[in-house]
């Protein structure tokens, strides 16, 4: 599907309509793992004027109405081609109170002629005129992607849908391309991509994603009740508050594997918003796209401005269904190297065992130890430059500290190729120290309202990247980094949130276009970074999880989900993410125990199983291990590296949650081919005798074979070597798990059938 991923396609406004147009895309025909794609259809029937998108287990029809309105028929459950949907003819108004603008599900709608519901677009024209009217024009279906033209029934302002349909797994991309040719400059005040539609009804069930530093992803659920849930980010990039994910279901419905949810995410790294709301005659809109909070997009003349990726897919297969079509999508659309993105390495990082004290000496003699035990990326963190000692100065000044490495990064970089792994380096590059010789010499480049105070926070300050010399600084000075030295990986982190947003140096009429702006430099940066160095991978990291959205993912190859690395923790931050993200970017590193974050101990095979649930890594102070932490350590990672694939790529089941304190987890992963399932369970403690839960497994072919091995731990002695599918899933593998945090792995080989 390849322009899913393409920017400019399609990208042309006043197409004229298709009379009748069906257009029948085959993807390539070879799938990534050797899987045969699927198909998606898009058809336009010219005699109802109805739009109908088909793909995978999906159907997704809208129709232009009477007021020439894209008005929502239905989106859910693949329907069989042989159903047909009458014309689309608005709703009627509810009395005087409700016109039928509000009543009538429509797939974008901007604000004007008494719009009470959520608008997608609201502009203040430079007359005091803020009415917008939107009516079709035209449209036009290039292979799997869809662009209706919409235009102001007076005014030159045109908005142009864009849908892009997954034949893999039916997820939708929308978006919304506005364009200003009136004869005057006039400011957006509200722009989203999309409106989704769910069927009318009043007993839906919301789950999404909150947190904050050291405790992301939190899993929430409500009912979706008259009225609104407004999800966000007021703070200039994506942020742990919420993460831009939702799911929702039919309330009541306990089921994780069966039963429809609509689930969706934002492919935003600036402030966001997802409104979701039950209007006054039961119909749940979700919609979203920029946080229209202080938001204000000055548009000139000629110029346009494209909202964000809102992408959303169906799915009968419940919550775990909807997280295993995410991660594919994911992978197979959204990653640098989609449908190829490389698995990660096993990557030791020197964060918490040194903090800020690194030098070539110790690094040295933690890059031997790390290579020791198997770890494939050696990653240097925070430190490294400047005058940085601590976290009061340096962030700016990036050129390497000649007290500690006299020599340059140089000898270091080979001593860890020599040792056979990648080297990799830690920046902040938006940020900067005001003691730093960046923020001496250039006071302005920072966002700030002149006269108004300067928050810091980490001692630190945001610089605007909405300026193009700050841009043309951040690329440069990286561009220079990346080719000084043999690096291949960058860790680029983002430790605070915006304050005093103030862009003094543009017209005030033009400030807030910074939101929007400063995300699209970023963007810009790694796209270019990215090119002109084509072999280094990113890591998107902001003091953990606060910048991992379907944006960022597309120019980053893996994600820091949070700073909290006790590993019991983890498995509740870790479940969380994985409802929205892959566990093949999601980075999880081994550390020291007791850890930092609640003085918990932990073994180090505990601590190994959390983190071989996503993608491993050590961040431990190697220097402290014993010879049979070493061995330990040493015999994990191997066994980690026969079970990565099937992990990073496979499907995910979530046997038992760590939710709602349940003293017990477990996750299954099984291989795209079916041929490797891997079974991770976790006992928190033990209570009065009972023995830990009967594992039921999932996905597996029912009459195939497989062969069980306990990686870690034990299975009750009962337990056969060998069984069909339908054994381990309906009879199930009892362990013998008991005690306090507790861990076991298994894997199972198929020995017989194909799928
Ligand atoms: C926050 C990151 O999340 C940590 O892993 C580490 O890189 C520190 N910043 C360094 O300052």
């Amino acid at each position: 599907m390849s322009s899913i991923r393409n920017d400019s396609a399609a990208r042309c406004l006043r197409i004229p309509a298709f009379v009748f147009a069906i257009a029948i895309l085959c993807a390539p025909a070879a799938h990534a793992q050797g899987v045969q794609r699927s198909t998606a259809h898009i058809a336009y029937d010219s005699t109802t004027r109805i739009f109908r998108l088909d793909a995978a287990d999906t159907t997704c029809v809208f129709g232009i109405n009477e007021h020439q309105e894209i008005q929502s028929l239905y989106w859910g459950a693949r329907l069989p081609d042989s159903d047909r949907f009458a014309a689309a003819h608005s709703r009627p108004g509810l009395a005087s109170f409700d016109p039928p603008v509000d009543t009538t599900p429509q797939e974008y709608v901007a604000w004007g002629g008494g719009l009470y519901v959520e608008p997608d677009l609201k502009i203040t024209f430079p007359d005091g005129n803020r009415d917008l009217v939107l009516q079709y024009v035209s449209h036009r279906i290039n292979g799997n992607g869809l662009s209706i033209v919409m235009k102001d029934i007076s005014l030159d302002v045109y908005v142009e849908l864009q849908y892009a349909i997954d034949p893999e797994t039916g997820i939708i991309r929308r978006s919304a391309q506005i364009e200003n040719r009136t004869s005057g400059p006039f400011t957006i005040e509200q722009a989203f991509a999309a409106t989704w539609n769910l069927p009318r009804g009043n007993d839906y069930r919301l789950r999404y994603l909150t947190g904050r530093w050291a405790a992301e992803d939190t899993v929430q659920q409500q009912r979706i009740e008259p009225g609104k849930i407004v999800l966000e980010s007021r703070r200039g990039t994506t942020g742990a508050q919420n993460n831009p994910w939702f799911a929702v279901d039919r309330d009541g419905n306990s089921d994780p594997e069966h039963g429809s949810v609509w689930f969706g995410a934002l492919g935003w790294s600036g402030s966001w918003e997802i409104a979701l709301e039950q209007n006054q005659v039961q119909q749940v809109r979700i919609s979203g796209g920029f946080n229209s909070f202080d938001f204000g997009y000055l548009l000139a003349p000629g110029q346009s401005l494209e909202t964000p990726y809102f992408y959303a897919g169906y799915t009968d297969q419940g919550i775990g269904g909807a997280s295993r079509l995410l991660h594919r999508f994911e992978i197979d659309f959204i990653l640098p190297h989609a449908p190829h993105p490389a698995l990660r390495p096993v990557l030791y990082n020197s964060w918490e065992a040194t903090g800020f004290d690194v030098n070539e000496a110790g690094q040295m003699q933690l890059a031997e130890k790390a290579a020791s035990i198997g770890v494939e990326r050696f990653v240097m963190d925070d430190g490294w430059f400047g005058e940085r000692n601590t976290d009061h100065a340096g962030l700016g000044d990036w050129f390497v500290n000649p007290q500690k490495f006299p020599r340059g990064l140089g000898p270091l970089i080979d001593k860890v190729h020599s040792l056979g792994m990648s080297f990799g380096l830690w920046v902040e590059p938006e940020m900067v120290n005001p003691d730093s010789e960046l923020y001496r010499k250039h006071p302005d480049w920072v966002l700030n309202f002149p006269g108004r105070p300067r928050s810091e926070e980490r001692n630190q300050l945001v610089l605007n990247l909405a300026r193009p010399d700050v841009r043309a600084w951040v690329l440069s000075t990286l561009d220079q980094l990346l080719s000084d030295d043999k690096i291949d990986f960058l860790k680029w982190d983002y430790n605070r949130n915006w304050s005093e947003p103030g862009w003094p140096q543009v017209p005030p009429g033009q400030e807030k276009n910074v939101y929007v702006d400063f995300i699209r430099n970023y963007y810009g940066i790694l796209q270019e970074l990215r090119a002109k160095h084509p072999n280094v991978e990113i890591e998107s990291c902001s003091g953990g999880g606060g910048r991992v959205d379907l944006g960022v993912m597309r120019y980053t190859d893996e994600v820091w989900p949070s700073d909290n690395t006790d590993a019991y923790d983890r498995l509740h931050i870790q479940n969380g993410f994985t409802y929205a993200y892959t566990p093949g970017v999601m980075m999880a590193w081994v550390t020291d125990s007791p850890t930092w974050v609640n003085n918990r101990t932990l073994s180090l095979q505990y601590r190994f199983l959390s983190s071989m649930q996503g993608s491993l890594g050590v961040g431990a102070n190697l220097n402290k291990w014993t010879p049979e932490d070493f061995a330990t350590a040493k015999r994990m990672i191997e066994q980690y590296k026969s079970i990565r694939e099937t992990v990073q790529r496979g499907l995910l089941y979530r046997l038992i949650e760590p939710a709602n304190g349940s003293e017990q987890s477990a996750t299954e992963y099984v291989s795209r081919d079916g041929k490797q399932t891997v079974v991770f369970a976790f006992l928190h403690s033990s209570t009065e005798l009972y023995p830990y839960p009967r594992l039921f497994l999932r996905g597996l072919e029912p009459n195939a074979q497989y062969r069980l091995s306990a990686m870690d731990g034990k299975v009750s002695g009962d337990t056969p070597a060998e069984a069909s599918g339908a054994w381990w899933m309906h009879h199930g593998i009892d362990l013998d798990l008991i005690g306090d945090f507790q861990a076991a792995a298994l894997t199972l080989e198929r020995s017989t059938g194909d799928r």
